[in-house]
């Protein structure tokens, strides 16, 4: 089966080399030769490291899957599946789109990797629109076991179908989105958290290190929550947060976000963020203390989360399992969301949400509160 991935950067090369591992035969497209060059090496240190550790037998035949072309054309011709990753600009997309519903085979599905921009608005600029779904990689795709699917208003069951079988092919983990809701799942999920913990330093009730080591030591989440925006990127979150804003997501972006975004600390990548770092994209851990999160509560900024989860259930966009493979597969949490949510008690849940509402006085938490009656 012909697989075309579309854009080889950060996500698109790491998809077309999980691709190749399963055995498909990829076309990987970039604007030019060079870019194709640095996305084949990547890809080959990559699967050195594989071989290293036994899970690629032979890291020439995976390469040998995968044909790098500056050609559009070439790459789409008679594709079965199409995988789209080019940067996150909607007209770009949408010409990708065009071409692809002409030069691919018939009825064949075409995806696209966005984490932000509707699936439902790329659907409708061709006239198949059933053929459009959203395959929703996570960073790195080498790695990371989760792929959110999903669905705008037009995908048929046919695709959906065949976008899953070839998650599965793949050894990945689909969720299903039923509705082409801003922030899928695993956004969604995080801004909540992100937001409440924000909020919460602006209205200094607690500090940056109180609530990364509570949320890291007492819920066993792998990260601090300021410790996660620095490590994936303070820009990334604004401007996914913000496009979740403006396509009607309830809940304010955190204006420390914005200004940090203006002020290009970016986290690690900038060498400061919520923490500073040794230099430019010099990664060193932030020290955070067990017993710095002694006296704050982390189902403060948990039970937003368990809210989202609801309104997730309640709008019939995710079931529940999905909801908690999302969280524990995406975000690294011991056990999903809801069953946290359950174990420590909806009522408690209830109370933190109605506890947030009044520190912040944001009408999000009385939203949210409705989801959980
Ligand atoms: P990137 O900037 O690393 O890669 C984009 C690639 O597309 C570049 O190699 C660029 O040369 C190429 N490109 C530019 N114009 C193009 C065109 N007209 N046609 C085809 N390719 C073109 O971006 P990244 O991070 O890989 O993101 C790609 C998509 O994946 C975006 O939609 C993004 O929202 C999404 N995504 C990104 C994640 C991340 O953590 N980086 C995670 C999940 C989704």
């Amino acid at each position: 089966m012909k697989v075309a991935v579309i854009g080889a950067g950060t996500m698109g090369h790491g998809i077309a080399q999980v691709s190749a591992m399963a055995g498909y035969d990829v076309w990987m497209y970039d604007l030019s030769q060079e870019i194709l060059n640095s996305a084949m090496s990547r890809i080959r240190d990559s699967l050195n490291k594989f071989y290293a550790k036994g899970v690629v037998k032979d890291v020439e035949q995976v390469i040998s899957r995968i044909r790098p072309t500056a050609s559009l054309e070439e790459a789409l011709s008679g594709s079965e599946l199409m995988i789209e990753a080019s940067p996150e600009i909607l007209e770009v997309k949408v010409d990708i789109f065009r071409k692809a519903e002409r030069l691919s085979e018939r009825g064949s599905v075409l995806a696209t990797n966005t984490s932000s921009l509707p699936i439902t608005e790329i659907a409708d600029s061709i006239n198949e629109k059933g053929r459009v779904i959203g395959l929703h990689f996570f960073n790195p795709p080498q790695l990371m076991k989760l792929v959110e699917v999903i669905k705008s208003v037009y995908t048929t069951d046919e695709t959906l179908n065949r976008s899953l079988d070839f998650v599965n092919r793949l050894s990945k983990k689909a969720v299903i989105v039923k509705k082409d809701v801003p922030g899928f799942v695993v956004n969604r999920l995080l801004a909540r958290l992100m937001n409440a913990s924000c909020q919460l330093l602006e209205k200094n009730y607690a500090s940056m290190i109180e609530i990364d080591s509570a949320v890291k030591y007492k819920l066993g989440f792998p990260m601090g929550v300021f410790e996660l925006a620095d490590y994936s990127g303070v820009d990334v979150f604004y401007l996914v947060f913000k496009a979740m804003k403006d396509r009607g997501f309830r809940g304010d972006v955190c204006p420390t976000f914005e200004k940090m975004f203006t002020e290009k600390k970016f986290g690690v990548k900038t060498g400061e963020g919520f923490y500073s770092y040794p230099g430019k994209g010099i990664y060193k851990k932030p020290e955070i203390p067990k017993e710095a999160g002694t006296g704050f509560d982390p189902w403060l900024v948990a039970a937003p989360e368990v809210g989202e989860a609801f309104w997730l259930m309640k709008t019939d966009t995710a079931s529940e399992s999905d909801i908690d493979t999302a969280s524990m597969l995406g975000l690294g949490y011991p056990k999903g969301i809801v069953q946290m949510g359950r174990e420590f008690g909806l009522e408690n849940v209830k109370d933190r949400i109605k506890k947030m509402a009044e520190i912040t006085g944001k009408e999000e938490y009385s939203y949210l509160l409705q989801f959980l009656e």
